[in-house]
C-alpha cells in the first residue's frame, strides 16, 4: 500500500441517486480504518472551488446508510469545466493537504475526475446515477431504488386504471437510456414500453390495446423512457383519441380506452436506498479507497457479472460514446485493437440484452 495518502476528499456530483450516502459512508469508514483522514466536499466540484468541506469522522457518517439524496449535496458545476475553476479547486485541495479524491456520480462527474487526475490529483470515480447509463458497469448506484420507486408508483396507477378501465402512459427518467423503462415495464405488467434502444411500432401497440380491450382487458400501462423524444404525451392522446373514435363508430362505449398521461420525474430519484444499492455502494466505496491507496487513479469502479472491477475512465468514456454513436475524432486512435474489439462486443451484448428484454415484455402481454 502506498504510504503517501494522509487525507482524501469525497464528493457527490451530478443528479443525486439513492445510495450515494451509503457510498460516502463506505469511503469514509474504509479510509479511516486504513489510517487516512477524509474530507467531505459539499456540492460536488463546486465545494472544491469554494472551499466548502468538512472533516468526516466515523460518527459523522452514522445513520446515513438509509438516507436518500446526498448529505454532501450535489451540483452540476460549470465553472469546474474551465481551467481557471479547476486550478482554484486544485489549490483548495492542496491547502487542505488532500492527496486524492473519490468522486461519486455519472459521466459528467467522471469527466471532472479525469481532469483532476490529469493535473496530478489521484481520483477514482464511483458510478452513482439512477439512469444506469455507464456502459462499463452492469449496475450504477441508485438504479435499483429508482426502478423500485417507479414500480410502486405504477402499481398505484394500475389500481385506478383498473377501477376506471383506463390506460396510463407513464414517462420515466433515464436520460438517453431505457434501462429503467424496460425493466419496470416488465415488473409492472405493462402492455408495452417505448425505449430509445428498440424500434417502437406505435400502430402495433395501439392495435394490441384495442384487441385486448375487445377481449375484456380493463387496465393498460405503457411505460415510456424520457429519452424517446416527443412520445409520451402524444402517445397518450393518440391512444385516447383513436379508441374514442372507434367507440363512437361502433357505438360501443367500452371500446374507448380513456388514456391519462403521467410523468413520474424526480419523484423516483428520492427515497431510502434499496438493499442492493446499499450493498453495491458499500462494495464500491471500499474498493475505491483501496484503489486510491494502492496508487491507482483515473479509474471507475464497476460491477461486472457480480464482481467489483475497475475500468479506466477514458476507456469508459470511449465505450459510452461508441455505444451512443457520439465518438469524437481521434478517440479510437488512443485505444488498442483489443480494446476496440472488446468495446464492440460489449455494445453488441448490450443491444442483444435490450432486444431480448423487450421480447420478454411482449411475450407476457396478453
Ligand atoms: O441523470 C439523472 C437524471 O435524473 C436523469 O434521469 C434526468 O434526465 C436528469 O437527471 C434530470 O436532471 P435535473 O435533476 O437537473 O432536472
Amino acid at each position: 500500500m502506498a504510504t503517501k495518502f494522509r487525507k482524501i476528499g469525497v464528493l457527490t456530483s451530478g443528479g443525486d441517486a439513492p445510495g450515494m450516502n451509503a457510498a460516502v459512508r463506505a469511503v469514509t469508514r474504509a479510509a479511516l480504518a486504513r489510517g487516512v483522514e477524509v474530507m467531505g466536499i459539499y456540492g460536488g466540484y463546486r465545494g472544491m472551488i469554494d472551499d466548502d468541506m468538512i472533516p468526516l469522522t466515523a460518527r459523522e457518517v452514522s445513520n446515513k446508510i438509509s438516507l436518500g439524496g446526498t448529505f454532501l449535496y450535489s451540483d452540476r458545476c460549470l465553472e469546474f469545466k474551465e481551467e481557471a475553476g479547476m486550478q482554484k479547486a486544485i489549490a483548495t485541495l492542496k491547502r487542505h493537504e488532500i492527496d486524492g479524491v473519490v468522486a461519486i456520480g455519472g459521466d459528467g462527474t467522471f469527466r471532472g475526475a479525469t481532469d483532476l487526475a490529469a493535473r496530478g490529483i489521484p481520483t477514482i470515480g464511483i458510478p452513482g446515477t439512477i439512469d444506469n447509463d455507464i456502459t462499463a458497469t452492469d449496475n450504477t448506484i441508485g438504479f435499483n431504488t429508482a426502478m423500485t420507486a417507479v414500480m410502486e408508483n405504477i402499481d398505484r396507477l394500475r389500481d385506478t386504471c383498473e377501477s376506471h378501465a383506463r390506460c396510463n402512459v407513464v414517462e420515466v427518467m433515464g436520460r438517453g437510456a431505457g434501462d429503467i423503462a424496460i425493466n419496470t415495464a416488465i415488473a409492472c405488467g405493462a402492455v408495452d414500453a417505448v425505449i430509445p434502444e428498440v424500434k417502437f411500432d406505435e400502430d402495433a401497440c395501439i392495435e394490441k390495446i384495442i384487441r385486448l380491450r375487445r377481449e375484456g382487458k380493463r387496465n393498460f400501462i405503457v411505460v415510456v423512457s424520457e429519452g424517446v423524444e416527443d412520445c409520451s404525451e402524444r402517445l397518450a392522446k393518440k391512444i385516447n383519441n383513436i379508441t374514442k373514435e372507434l367507440s363512437e363508430k361502433e357505438n360501443n362505449p367500452a371500446m374507448w380506452v380513456e388514456t391519462k398521461f403521467c410523468r413520474l420525474a424526480h419523484v423516483v430519484r428520492g427515497g431510502t436506498p434499496s438493499l442492493s444499492d446499499r450493498i453495491l455502494a458499500t462494495k464500491m466505496g471500499v474498493r475505491a479507497v483501496d484503489e486510491l491507496l494502492a496508487g491507482n487513479s483515473d479509474l471507475i469502479i464497476c460491477e461486472k457479472a457480480g464482481e467489483i472491477v475497475t475500468t479506466g475512465i477514458f476507456y469508459s468514456q470511449v465505450l459510452d460514446r461508441m455505444y451512443k454513436g457520439t465518438l469524437k475524432e481521434g478517440m479510437l486512435e488512443k485505444c488498442t485493437e483489443e480494446q476496440i474489439a472488446e468495446m464492440k462486443a460489449i455494445i453488441e451484448e448490450k443491444k442483444r440484452v435490450f432486444a431480448e428484454t423487450y421480447k420478454l415484455l411482449c411475450d407476457v402481454t396478453a
